[in-house]
Formats: C-alpha cells, structure tokens, sequence
C-alpha cells in the first residue's frame, strides 16, 4: 500500500488535467447513509421503488416527500469529510479539473469544490413537477405541510434521478467535453461500486486513451481492471495523503 499511495501521490502532483468521479463512499465518512442503508429503522418496510421512482411519487406524494425531507435533515447536519476537503484543494492546484458525483448531497460544493456536475440531481433543490422549473436551494424550504407545492401552487418534487429516469444529460456533456478539450493525465475514482455503464464507461474510455486511473474504495469494485493505482481505503484517509503528501 505505501508503494501505491506513492505512486498516486506523484502521478496527482504532476498531472494537470484531473477528471475525479466519486459515489456515496466519499459521503460515508461524514455519516451520511447510502441508499440501501438509509432504508433502516422507520424507512426499513417500505420499497425503495415507493420512495424513489415516479410511479411511487404519483401514488403517495407525502410519504416521498417525508422521506427526502428526513434524507435532506442528515445531510444538512453533516460535514464535508477530510476526503471532500482534499478533493477541493485538489481542483485549486489544478490547471483543469472537473468532479462528476453520484451524490445527491451537495457536500463536494460544500467543502470548496466548484466544477461540479451532480448526474443524479441534488436533494437539496425543488423541482415543479409540472414546469420543470427548478428552484434553487433554500428558496422552497422543505418542511411540512407535505408535498411541497411551488409558489404557483403546482406539486414540486426532489430535484433528484429516480429509478427508472435519465440521468441528467448536463453533466454527461460536461464530462464528454472534458474528455474532448484533452486527455486527463489523471482520473480518479472514489467510493463508487462502478455498477452504472456509465461510469464504467468513462473509466474505460480515460483507460484506452493513457489515463492514469486511480481508485480509492475499500472494497474491490467492478473496475479494478481498469485502474493503474488502486488504493484499498476510506477516502477520507487516503485522499489527504495522496493529494497533500507529509
Ligand atoms: N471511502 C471510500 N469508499 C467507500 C467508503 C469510504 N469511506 N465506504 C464505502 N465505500 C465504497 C463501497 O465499498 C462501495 O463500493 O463506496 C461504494 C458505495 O457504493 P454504492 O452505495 O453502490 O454507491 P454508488 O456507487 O455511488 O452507487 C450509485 O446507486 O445506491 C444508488 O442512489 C445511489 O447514487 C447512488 C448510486
């Protein structure tokens, strides 16, 4: 392991353009659950088909609503992790960067980071289901009476990608730009299990044109063979080390 954090350590301070994907591992240190374990406790009977697709949301708007309300309550009260804090500095010594998140939580921006493109919307911002309309963060507070409904009195819903939906095709063109403008010396792949054919996607994509691919996930994913460097750890361990070496 001391070999490979070297090896990552030098292959991020020379590299000067730097493509990071991440998943809910990045989050997991700051407490916030993934999906599969958010359904715990009060959330553990319900179907995560009835909390997050469309054809849930149609049937029982409140029940979603109060669902993405108590989500929306853990993440406020959570921290950027010492992992999102070095993937921030990460983007302020980079000639060009870009970070493509999983995420829903906002917790990238949060710590520092500004080219950000969340491909599974944001908890924190309101959409108006009729409209398309979306709010920005804060300005349709979430918080009872149930669901939200929009200044227009139309029914809003989380500015999120259920199942079953596209993916928001903003950040894919963004990425594909990235791609486009010129090869990254550097991607680098944090806490995700790389189950979307997208992401498995760029990785290979990054791989076949000479990337240097670095993942950082305790557990091995589907992409370790694609990967140059691979770092078995938490994110916010590893990723101090790696982006600000002692
Ligand atoms: N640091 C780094 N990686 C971690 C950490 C950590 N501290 N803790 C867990 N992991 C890794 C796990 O080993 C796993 O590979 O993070 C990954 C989390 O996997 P998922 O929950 O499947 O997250 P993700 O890959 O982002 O899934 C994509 O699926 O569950 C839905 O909506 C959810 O957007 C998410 C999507």
């Amino acid at each position: 392991m001391e070999k490979a954090l070297q090896e990552a350590a030098r292959l991020l301070a020379e590299a000067r353009r730097v493509l990071v994907l991440t998943g809910a591992g990045v989050s997991a240190e700051s407490g916030i659950p993934t999906f599969r374990d958010a359904q715990q406790g009060l959330w553990a009977t319900f179907d995560p088909m009835q909390l997050a697709s469309p054809e849930g949301f149609a049937r029982d708007p409140k029940l979603v609503w109060e669902w993405y309300a108590a989500r929306l309550e853990q993440v406020e009260k959570a921290l950027p992790n010492a992992g999102h804090q070095a993937l921030a500095e990460l983007e302020r010594r980079k000639e060009a960067f870009l970070l493509l998140t999983q995420n829903v939580d906002g917790l990238h921006q949060r710590a520092g980071n500004q080219n950000v493109h969340e491909i599974h919307g944001s908890i924190r911002r309101v959409r108006c289901t009729v409209t398309d309309h979306v709010y920005a963060e804060g300005e349709i507070p979430v918080r009872p009476p149930f669901p939200l409904l929009t200044p227009q009195g139309h029914l809003g819903r989380p500015d999120v990608v259920w199942f079953g939906e596209v993916i928001r095709m903003d950040a894919c063109a963004a990425v594909e730009r990235f791609l486009a403008a010129g090869r990254p010396d550097v991607l680098l792949v944090v806490g995700t299990t790389g189950m979307f054919p997208y992401i498995q996607r760029w990785v290979m994509q990054a791989f076949g044109l000479g990337t240097k691919v670095i993942e950082v996930n305790p557990e091995p994913s589907a992409l370790a063979d694609f990967c140059h460097v691979e770092l078995a750890g938490k994110a916010g361990e590893v990723l101090p080390g790696i982006v600000s070496p002692p």
